[in-house]
């Protein structure tokens, strides 16, 4: 590759792909003052997206959390771009945030790498994936690291920078210079699958599905158990339908052919992601989600 970009140059950034989290970055690295040029296959995802963030930013200014001036730039700074080879053209970093599939990230970085100039690192915001496998079949192993924010990105403080295999260490050093500009504290972690994060979170995650199936509780008394017994600011019900459970689903399957039967998915959740139910994004998962929040639902047994 050619020389690792230091921190201080990077001032263009761009975020692809527009759903939940990949919004919610966008939001932090326009905060942050990079020029965000958020990409989405679908064109109209990304008009949802920046509508949400300026009124999330709305909400932020009315609390006196935000200046108007503030909000003004990080609106200001965000470039709606549906044409792929516009939002690579002349990019620092990429942040790449399309669903948890390998194939499709692959193919995507693929094309990125075609298209944005040689000093861009290649970011991805994989929970589970293979950054090794990534940046190997992307044929930039180099400049390819694991950027994993947490939902929602602007509220939680973390970023597990994930250094594959063949990962430039500059590139690490650049990606850590990076996350304290935006505002986060990383944690550097080596490439085995789920990182530091997603193995354990997903194992509590996938226990009280199975504690639902088997009738240990309600799901808001699995939650409430979480929340007050030990301090979890959302319980772990409540949290998967924060996340997507297509998500954890994607993230359970893989982690089970990777490391093994603990981590199989539980019936319950194959079963709501077929029927639709998602969670916060459809309206619907472990709780139906109203404008003031989750309710309770009953589940079938
Ligand atoms: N931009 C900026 N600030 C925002 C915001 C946004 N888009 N949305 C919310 N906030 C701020 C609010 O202004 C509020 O600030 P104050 O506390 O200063 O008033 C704060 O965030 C909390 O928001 P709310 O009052 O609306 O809600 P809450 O107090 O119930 O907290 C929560 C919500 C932050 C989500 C909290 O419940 C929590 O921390 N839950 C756990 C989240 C978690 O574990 N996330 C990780 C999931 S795993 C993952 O994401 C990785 C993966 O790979 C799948």
């Amino acid at each position: 590759m050619s020389e690792v970009i230091q921190a201080p140059s990077v001032r263009r950034v761009v975020v692809l792909g527009a759903g939940t989290m990949g919004q919610g970055i966008a939001q932090v690295t326009a905060q942050a003052g990079y020029v965000t040029h958020l990409y989405d296959v679908d064109a109209a995802r990304i008009g949802r997206a920046i509508e949400s963030i300026k009124q999330a930013t709305d909400r932020l200014v009315q609390k006196g959390k935000m200046l108007n001036e503030a909000r003004s730039e990080l609106i200001g700074a965000l470039v709606p771009t549906p044409d792929l080879a516009q939002a690579c053209k002349d990019v620092d970093l990429v942040i790449e945030s399309a669903p948890e599939q390998m194939e499709l990230k692959v193919g995507l970085l693929r094309e990125v790498k075609a298209l944005a100039p040689e000093r861009a690192i290649l970011g991805t915001n994989t929970s589970s994936l293979s950054i090794t496998e990534i940046g190997t079949r992307t044929a930039a192993a180099a400049r390819t690291i694991g950027l994993h924010f947490f939902n929602p990105p602007p509220v939680m403080e973390l970023l597990e920078v994930v250094r594959g295999l063949g990962t430039d260490e500059g590139v690490v050093a650049t990606s850590l210079a990076i996350a304290k500009r935006i505002g986060k504290t990383p944690i550097v972690v080596n490439d085995m699958p789920g990182f530091a994060t997603s193995r354990l979170g997903v194992v509590i995650g996938a226990e009280a599905m199975r504690m639902l199936e088997s009738g240990v509780a309600s799901a808001e008394d699995i939650d409430r158990a979480m929340e007050l017994g030990y301090r979890h600011p959302m319980g772990p019900l409540k949290l998967t339908d924060l996340v997507g459970l297509d998500v954890r689903l994607m993230i359970l399957e893989h982690l089970h052919r990777e490391i093994g039967e603990q981590f199989r998915p539980p019936a319950i959740l194959r079963q709501m992601v077929r029927a639709g139910r998602l969670g916060k994004k459809s309206g619907e998962g472990f709780y139906r989600w109203t404008e003031s929040g989750p309710v309770p639902i009953a589940h079938k047994r």
